[in-house]
C-alpha cells in the first residue's frame, strides 16, 4: 500500500517533470468561473462547481469570422483561450485565428508559455522565428524562415521570437494551437517601446531516475530532448560539482555586465533536474540588457551594490491597457523573481560595482536578448517586416542592424 503510493507519487511527479509549459490537470476539467470580482487568485482560474457544468462550457462560436485588419500592422489574431471558453482552465491547450490583410504582418513576438503549431488556410505567409543567443559567443541568433501555402503547417517553439508575414497581394488565413490556457504574447516592439511606464531610455540605449548524469555529447550523432545520460554506475560527487563562481566575470564590453552561468552545459549533474545558476557581474552603470528566459523563471539576490531591476508583463487581454513594467531598486540582500518568459533587465545604478547571483528554472534556460535576436539574427530579418513591426522608417531600422 505505502510502497503503491510512492510509486504513484513518483510516476506523477515524474509526468508532471515531462511538462515544460502549463501545469497537469488534477481532475478532469476545471471549468473557470468568471472572476472579474474575484478576491481569491489561483494559478489560472478557480473552478466551477463541477455538477453546474454543461456542454456549452466547452462550446465557443464565431472563429469563422475575419478579424479587422484595418490597423497599422494589417493583422489581427482572434483568440480563444480561457479567457474566451472557461472549460479551457487547466488544459495547457488553445487556439487562435490570424487574418493578415495583403502585406499584413503578425510583428514579431513570443508567447511565454507556448509552442505554436500553425495551419495557414488561405494565402502566402513568410513566417519565422530565431533561435535564443547561442552558447558559442561567435555563433548568431539564428533565423529560419520558410514560405507556406494553403494546407502547410510550422511550428514556433516555445518562448522563441517569431513573425508571419502574408507576401501575397490577397488576404491570408492561419489557425493555430497552443499549448497554453493562457499563452501570453510578447510583442517586442510594444514591450520594449511602448511599456507603462516607459523603460529608461538609458536602459534601451545600451540597446525518470535519481539522476540523469549528462555525457559530453560533442560528438554526438543522437540528440534527445535535453541530454543522453552517463551510465548511473560511473557516475560520482565530482559530476554535480563546479569550482569558479568566486570569480567576477570581464565587464569590459559595451553593456558593463558579465553572466557566468552554471547550467547543464558546465555542470553535467543538471541535466534532467530543471535548475541552473548564473553569477551576474556589473560595472558601474553596467546594464543586462533586456533579455528573456524561454524555458525559466528567474530568482536573483544582489550581494554587492545597487540595481535598478524590472519586467514588463505580456500584451494584456484589453487593447487599451499597455504592457505593464514592474521595477524595483535592489540593495544588497533583496531578492527579485523575474516569471517565466518575460523581457527583464538589471541596471548598476551606483557608482561601484554590483554582482548578483540568481537560480533559472530550467537545465538550460535559454538567452533571447531582445536586441541581437531582432536586429543582429543571421540572415536578418527583413527590414519591411521590422519596419512595419516598429513603425519607424527603414533608415531607422537599417541603423539598428548595423549596429550587429
Ligand atoms: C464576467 O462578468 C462580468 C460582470 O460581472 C461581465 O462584464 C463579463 O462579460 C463576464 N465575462 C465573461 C467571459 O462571461
Ligand atoms: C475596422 O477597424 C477600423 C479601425 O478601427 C474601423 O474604422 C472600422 O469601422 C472597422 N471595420 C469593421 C467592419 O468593424
Ligand atoms: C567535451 O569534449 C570536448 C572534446 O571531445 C572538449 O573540448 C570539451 O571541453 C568537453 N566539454 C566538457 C563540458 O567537458
Ligand atoms: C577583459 O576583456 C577585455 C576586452 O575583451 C580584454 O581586453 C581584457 O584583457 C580582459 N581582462 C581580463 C582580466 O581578462
Amino acid at each position: 500500500m505505502a510502497i503503491g503510493f510512492l510509486l504513484f507519487t513518483i510516476l506523477a511527479l515524474a509526468s508532471s517533470l515531462a511538462y515544460a509549459s502549463d501545469p497537469s490537470p488534477l481532475q478532469d476539467f476545471c471549468v473557470a468561473v468568471n472572476d472579474s470580482k474575484a478576491t481569491v487568485f489561483v494559478n489560472g482560474k478557480i473552478c466551477k462547481d463541477p455538477k453546474m457544468v454543461t456542454a456549452d462550457d466547452f462550446f465557443f462560436s464565431g472563429l469563422n469570422k475575419a478579424g479587422n485588419t484595418s490597423n497599422p500592422v494589417g493583422s489581427k489574431v482572434t483568440p480563444v483561450n480561457v479567457n474566451q471558453l472557461a472549460g479551457l482552465n487547466t488544459l495547457g491547450i488553445s487556439l487562435v485565428r490570424i487574418d493578415y490583410a495583403p502585406y499584413g504582418l503578425n510583428p514579431p513576438h513570443t508567447h511565454p508559455r507556448a509552442t505554436e503549431v500553425l495551419v495557414v488556410v488561405q494565402g502566402t505567409l513568410y513566417v519565422g522565428f530565431v533561435t535564443s543567443n547561442p552558447a558559442n559567443q561567435n555563433m548568431k541568433n539564428k533565423l529560419f524562415t520558410k514560405i507556406l501555402y494553403p494546407g502547410d503547417v510550422f511550428v514556433f517553439p516555445e518562448g522563441l521570437i517569431h513573425f508571419q508575414f502574408n507576401v501575397g497581394k490577397t488576404k491570408a488565413v492561419a489557425f493555430a494551437g497552443l499549448s497554453s490556457q493562457n499563452p501570453g504574447v510578447i510583442t517586442i516592439a510594444n514591450a520594449v517601446f511602448g511599456s507603462n511606464p516607459p523603460i529608461s531610455s538609458d536602459v534601451l540605449t545600451k540597446a525518470f531516475q535519481d539522476f540523469c548524469v549528462a555525457v559530453n555529447d560533442s560528438k554526438a550523432t543522437v540528440f534527445v530532448n535535453g541530454k543522453i545520460c552517463k551510465d548511473p554506475k560511473m557516475v560520482t560527487a565530482d559530476d554535480f560539482f563546479f569550482s569558479g563562481l568566486n570569480k567576477a566575470g570581464n565587464t569590459s564590453n559595451p553593456v558593463g555586465s558579465k553572466v557566468t552561468p552554471v547550467n547543464v552545459n558546465q555542470l553535467a549533474g543538471l541535466n534532467t533536474l530543471g535548475i541552473s545558476l548564473v553569477r551576474i557581474d556589473y560595472a558601474p552603470y553596467g546594464l543586462n540588457p533586456p533579455h528573456t528566459h524561454p524555458r525559466a523563471t528567474e530568482v536573483l539576490v544582489v550581494v554587492q551594490g545597487t540595481l535598478y531591476v524590472g519586467f514588463v508583463t505580456s500584451n494584456p487581454a484589453n487593447p487599451n491597457m499597455k504592457n505593464k513594467l514592474f521595477t524595483k531598486i535592489l540593495y544588497p540582500g533583496d531578492v527579485f523573481v523575474f516569471p517565466e518568459g518575460l523581457i527583464h533587465f538589471q541596471f548598476n545604478v551606483g557608482k561601484t560595482k554590483a554582482v548578483a547571483f540568481a537560480g533559472l528554472s530550467s537545465q538550460n534556460p535559454g538567452v533571447i536578448t531582445i536586441a541581437n535576436a531582432v536586429f543582429g539574427s543571421n540572415p536578418p530579418i527583413s527590414s519591411d517586416v521590422l519596419t512595419k513591426a516598429f513603425q519607424v522608417n527603414k533608415n531607422v531600422i537599417k541603423h539598428l542592424q548595423g549596429q550587429f
